[in-house]
């Protein structure tokens, strides 16, 4: 027994790079017809020419998530082309540091713009889509910050952790109309937004490795690792599971006070 996308139109926003684009390729090999929606022009219609020369169902519509117009177009234009939408994955982010006093208007605002913004407009678009098919699954790429916090990161970590609140507000009140809705969070995934994070330090490498020392995996994981949870809560699998937010973290935020106590604190003692 195996889960599959046939007959089912996914509809994903990021898909160019990263996350997101390990999800198309990971929902298209399961029989979707899939809209990549992307402000990244050049990626988003490489990736979609190279799966539908793969005989792939799969086409490329140019997106900036924080404009709302921009969004609707992109979303209608998807549905229109592949007959309805039964599947979102809000997997568009970008990374921006500062703490509260560091962080200008203009950076808050554009990343909540992306992350927030850009959530609530692609559901808008795309939920009347899925509600006139009879239904549908929404997953909201939040991170560890949806739960926790990293140093600097103030306008990030308000945008992911409200990731929750609209995972839970759109599941409950969506589920008598047989819409799902859950949220990943990721640990730290090998994709250009980690390594675009890594390269602001003067040593990329030691974040890197800090970065995998944090999980108990001691390890990063892959964009391949979040796109089949990705694919299975987006599935018909996961049908009695709604308004869950799901660690996809290597075991990141398992040990009590992170992997340092565990080394070095009580967490190390009974290891003497
Ligand atoms: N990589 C990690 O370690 C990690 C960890 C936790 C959560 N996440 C989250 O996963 C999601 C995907 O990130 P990723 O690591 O794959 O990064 P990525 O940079 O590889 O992919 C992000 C994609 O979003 C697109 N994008 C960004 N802003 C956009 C906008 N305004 N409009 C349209 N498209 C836009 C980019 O062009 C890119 O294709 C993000 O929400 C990120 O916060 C990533």
């Amino acid at each position: 027994m195996s889960f599959d996308f046939k007959n089912k139109v996914a509809v994903i926003t990021g898909g160019a790079t990263g996350i997101g684009a390990a999800t198309v390729e990971t929902l298209c090999a399961l029989g979707a017809r899939v809209a990549l929606l992307d402000r990244n022009r050049e990626k988003g219609q490489g990736l979609a020419e190279e799966l539908a020369g793969k005989g792939h169902a799969v086409s490329f519509h140019f997106c900036e998530v924080a404009d709302e117009a921009s969004v609707q177009a992109a979303t209608d234009a998807a549905a229109q082309q592949h007959g309805g939408i039964h599947v979102l994955v809000h997997s568009a982010g970008i990374q921006r540091y500062g703490d509260v006093l560091t962080t200008t208007l203009e950076v808050w605002r554009e990343t909540l713009g992306v992350h927030l913004d850009g959530c609530f407009y692609a559901v808008r678009s795309a939920l009347p889509h899925m509600l006139a098919g009879g239904g549908g699954s929404i997953v909201i790429v939040g991170s560890v910050q949806t739960l926790t916090a990293v140093a600097g990161s103030a306008a990030y970590v308000t945008a992911k952790h409200a990731l929750a609140g609209l995972t839970r507000s759109i599941a409950l009140d969506f589920a008598k109309k047989n819409v799902r809705a859950n949220c990943v969070m990721p640990g730290a995934i090998d994709t250009p937004l980690l390594h675009w994070a890594a390269d602001l330090s003067p040593d990329p490498e030691a974040v890197l490795l800090g970065c995998a020392r944090a999980h108990a995996m001691g390890r990063i994981g892959r964009p391949e690792e979040v796109a089949r949870a990705i694919a299975f809560l987006a599935s018909d699998w996961a049908s009695f599971i709604t308004g869950a937010l799901l660690t996809v973290d290597g075991g990141m935020l398992v040990p009590t006070g992170g992997m340092g106590f565990q080394e070095s604190g009580t967490g190390a003692v009974a290891k003497r």
